[in-house]
């Protein structure tokens, strides 16, 4: 089951995607391709490292937005990629992107949504005070952070966190938490259900 790992910065995630392809937890799913908007984020390196093809591209050299999404499309269908991980993809879609990946396009994001959405949700959090925060994994769809929720996992806010430290925790869990989705998701063991708000499981 080919997966396309979607990345504009330092990817851990990618990183724990391959790690876990090569010890076997990533289930059917193969990373067949890294898709970044940035030339020089770390993620580039990471995937040449592990012998991952990539698509980079710079958003300003396109007249808009839906015409460098049309081209990723492309690009994913010709490689007859099956599903799309965002981790850590700093661009917001449009429905050129999303809807040919409706179901078939997760993210993962730094909270427990539908709390502190959008970016520097682990400083949102820090700054509200809240004692419990964590991780979600999610559809796309056309809103910001909005799809069907697929799976959380908590992480406590200690009283002396900083945005690092709690970062860390947040990375870490993460890091486990992403392959196990996308392993089911490549299994079939997780899909959209027909309303687009919830999310069938099946053990
Ligand atoms: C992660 O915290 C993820 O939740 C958020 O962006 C960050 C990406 O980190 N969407 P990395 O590039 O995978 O290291």
């Amino acid at each position: 089951v080919a997966i396309a790992v979607f990345a504009s910065g330092q990817g851990s995630n990618f990183q724990a995607m391959v790690d876990a392809q090569r010890s076997g937890l990533l289930g059917l799913a193969e990373v067949k391709l890294l898709v970044c908007d940035k030339p020089n984020a770390p993620v580039i390196e990471r995937a040449q490292r592990a012998g991952v093809e990539t698509f980079v591209f710079q958003p300003k050299q396109y007249s808009s937005r839906e015409q460098y999404e049309m081209e990723i499309v492309s690009e994913l269908q010709r490689r007859q990629i099956q599903y799309v991980v965002l981790a850590g993809y700093m661009r917001l879609l449009t429905p050129t992107m999303v809807n040919p990946y409706m179901g078939r396009m997760i993210n993962i994001h730094p909270s427990l949504l539908p709390a502190f959405p959008g970016k520097d949700a682990i400083e949102q959090a820090l700054d509200y005070g809240v004692k419990l925060t964590g991780v979600t994994v999610h559809f796309v769809d056309n809103g910001m952070d909005t799809g069907a929720i697929i799976a959380q996992q908590p992480a406590a806010i200690h009283p002396n966190d900083t945005a690092d430290t709690l970062a860390e925790r947040i990375h870490h869990i993460e890091q486990t938490l992403y392959p196990r989705v996308v392993s089911q998701l490549a299994a079939g063991k997780i899909r959209l259900a027909d309303d687009g708000r919830h999310v069938m499981v099946e053990q």
